[in-house]
């Protein structure tokens, strides 16, 4: 199989795009034995936290930027060095920290910014892995342009209950950009619904959504629940606690499966 990198976008905050790269990730690798690569590609680190990840002197995402911008590109022995393995979850990963915010703001001045990760991302650091997952943050500036340029399909997790469609025309239009300047072979993989209850602001965000992405929307979408908020706390995934959104999260693996 070759490595599917997944950029998981929605400029908008609190939608369920680290819960999603964490418990997706997981099931990948826990449920269908594939290799996941998890990249934390947010300043506030939530990823890095679901990981349990503490400092421990190695490279973050970080000092790989900084290092581009010191003019020494990235060895694949630094690369991986930068790679941790979390046991629980059964995959590797690359942790973020608050610095990164500073890196963006120096990546500005650098040439060819868009490509950064994409050229840490070489084959010798990923190309033993099935799926790259990367956690953007939430906002549209050089960090995502990167992490879509480095990516094959981007995964955007919808919150249906604060629903609104005009975050998702700034995504897609960044999309396209990136599509016809830095990575021609970018395509959508899928929209998935979050945070889905009974109520009827729920209900119609998913209508909306299936009539503008018809086959692209996710059959599976994840209910709201108070057990994603306590997975990520203990650092236990979905998958492994036998509740339904464990179940849905590998609905979701299985789908991501099939549309790669
Ligand atoms: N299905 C769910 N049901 C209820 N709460 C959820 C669900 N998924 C995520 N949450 C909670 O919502 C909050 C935001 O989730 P998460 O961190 O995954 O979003 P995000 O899109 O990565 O946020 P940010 O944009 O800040 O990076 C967290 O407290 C998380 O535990
Ligand atoms: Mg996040």
């Amino acid at each position: 199989m070759e490595t599917t990198i997944i950029a998981i976008s929605n400029q908008k905050g609190g939608v369920g795009k680290s819960t999603t790269a964490y418990n997706l990730g997981a099931c990948l690798a826990l449920n269908h034995d594939k290799k996941v690569l998890l990249i934390d590609f947010d300043p506030q680190a939530n990823l890095s936290e679901y990981l349990k990840y503490e400092p421990d002197g190695n490279p973050t995402m970080t000092q790989l930027i900084m290092s581009f911008y010191a003019g020494n590109p990235v060895t694949a022995d630094t690369a991986q060095r930068a790679i941790r393995h979390s046991e629980t979850a059964g995959v590797d990963y690359i942790p973020a920290d608050i610095n990164l915010a500073n890196a963006e703001t120096l990546m500005v001045t650098m040439i060819s910014k868009e490509h950064i990760l994409r050229r840490i991302l070489t084959e010798d650091v990923i190309g033993a892995y099935d799926f790259v997952l990367i956690d953007c943050l939430p906002s549209l500036g050089t960090l995502l342009i990167n992490a879509l340029t480095a990516a094959d399909r981007v995964l955007i997790p919808v919150q249906t209950q604060k629903f609104s469609m005009d975050g998702l025309q700034s995504l897609e239009a960044l999309t396209q950009l990136v599509k016809a300047n830095t990575n021609p072979k970018l395509n959508l993989i899928g929209v998935l619904p979050t945070m889905v209850d009974r109520t009827k602001v729920s209900r119609t965000a998913i209508e909306t959504l299936n009539e503008k992405y018809g086959e692209m929307l996710f059959r599976t979408s994840i209910s709201k629940s108070i057990e994603a908020a306590k997975s990520s706390e203990n650092g236990t995934p979905l998958c492994l606690t036998g509740h339904k959104l464990g179940q849905e999260y590998d609905e979701l693996a299985q789908e991501v499966l099939s549309r790669c």
